[in-house]
């Protein structure tokens, strides 16, 4: 592919010599246009040896050959990272003024935004806006991550790792195999309460199945999510649907599975709820050193969807296990297909630095019988297309 890079002028730009080198040597054809600011931050030497072609800078630099459309032509994908605010804003108001938002002007090819700023500048009402505007014209985003800043702030705006931008110009270029499909995912970890201030939850982030949301997002597909609790942004894009409770991410699901062509249920879902909830704080004094509360089993949603008549949606689930033995590991998810009439159980191994909160997962993507449809081992995002994809075989 031919991937032009537009890099703008933040301290991030440093970052994007791994993107631009880990695209080289995956076979691409990079392009580099900086900005003027962005040869501020990093040397022009830098980016021609890690793209291995010169970059361009100046709009009126090879007038004769029309460079000023001719690169946002030629491109089969434009990638900019880092964006910042002022670009951001200049693209949202279709702005022209220098080489990399002429190219980008004059491209039909995705554009996939990499933001990374100062927290306030990225929270700012009109950054938001400007964001919204170009999802909404259908840029895929590369959301900036939360934590250490430049300075010793700490916030929303760093830059995402170099091989969440990989992944997202590739599935930006991807097939638009979901279109016309209306997908319906479940996030995040449901709360059941026990008073006004106390709850029985869990340790999902919602992660997994906000990557599940944003690969059917760029996969065609209308997407519903229904996020509980969720600790990460819901993506743009999508119709997002906040819920807490399991008996409140139920009703948000049976309402939305008439029409829905695959439903995958990647909420972490309590079993039990509390039969009583306190209505003012339990205190310590009033119950004492042994506290016992009653809980009660809660619906089973996804087996309540696997028990429609078929034609049904497709019904993907979920199951977070400890065993590290791949056998074990499909013959529980198989068990539990079948409890549950689903067709696919993605079985999670859980442990450090695997499953619940991390950026990466590994599942065995089970069928009915025991299948193993598929291994994977990467990204959320990496591991969401992968279900999509054998949900996907599923309905053909
Ligand atoms: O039974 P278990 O909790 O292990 O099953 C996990 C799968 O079932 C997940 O996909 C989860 O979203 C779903 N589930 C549900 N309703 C429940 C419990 C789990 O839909 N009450």
């Amino acid at each position: 592919m031919r991937i032009v890079v537009g890099v703008c002028g933040g301290i991030a730009a440093y970052k994007v010599v791994g993107v631009i080198r880990t695209l080289v040597l995956q076979g691409h054809d990079v392009h580099v246009i900086p900005t003027d600011e962005a040869l501020r931050f990093i040397g022009a030497p830098t980016l021609e040896a890690i793209s291995r072609n010169p970059i361009a800078t100046d709009l009126f630099d090879g007038v004769a050959e029309v460079k000023h459309v001719a690169l946002g032509q030629s491109a089969d994908v434009i990638l900019i990272a880092p964006a910042t605010a002022n670009t951001i804003a200049k693209l949202a108001t279709g702005l022209s003024d220098n080489l990399l938002t002429n190219s980008v002007l004059a491209s039909t090819a995705p554009l996939v935004i990499a933001p990374a700023m100062h927290t306030e500048m990225w929270q700012n009402p009109a950054t938001q806006h400007n964001v919204a505007t170009l999802v909404d014209r259908g840029a895929h985003i590369v959301w900036p991550e939360s934590g250490q800043l430049t300075g010793s702030d700490v916030g929303v705006g760093r830059l995402a790792e170099p091989e969440v931008i990989v992944d997202a110009v590739t599935a930006a270029t991807g097939p638009k195999d979901l279109a016309g499909k209306t997908v319906v995912v479940t996030a995040g970890g449901t709360r059941e309460p026990i008073d006004p201030v106390r709850f029985i939850g869990n340790r999902s982030s919602g992660r997994q199945g906000v990557a599940l949301a944003e690969a059917a997002r760029d996969r065609g597909a209308d997407v519903v999510l229904i996020g509980a609790n969720l600790e990460v942004p819901p993506p743009i894009g999508i119709e997002f649907a906040p819920v807490s409770t399991v008996a409140e991410l139920r009703d948000a699901v049976v309402s939305r599975a008439t029409g829905a062509d695959i439903i995958v249920m990647a909420a972490a879902v309590s079993d039990y709820r509390p039969v009583n909830v306190a209505e003012t704080k339990m205190k310590k004094d009033a119950v004492g050193d042994a506290v016992s509360i009653d809980l009660t089993a809660n619906p089973d949603i996804l087996a309540e969807l696997g028990a429609q008549q078929h034609p049904r949606p497709v019904l993907v689930g979920f199951a977070a296990e400890t065993e590290a033995d791949a056998d074990a590991l499909a013959a529980l998810g198989a068990g539990k297909l079948e409890r549950k009439n689903a067709d696919l159980i993605a079985v999670n191994r859980v442990d450090e630095g695997r499953g619940f909160g991390a950026a990466d997962n590994e599942a065995l993507i089970v069928a009915s019988g025991g299948r193993i449809v598929a291994t994977v081992d990467g990204s959320k995002r990496v591991v969401a297309d992968a279900i999509l994809d054998a949900a996907l075989e599923v309905q053909r």
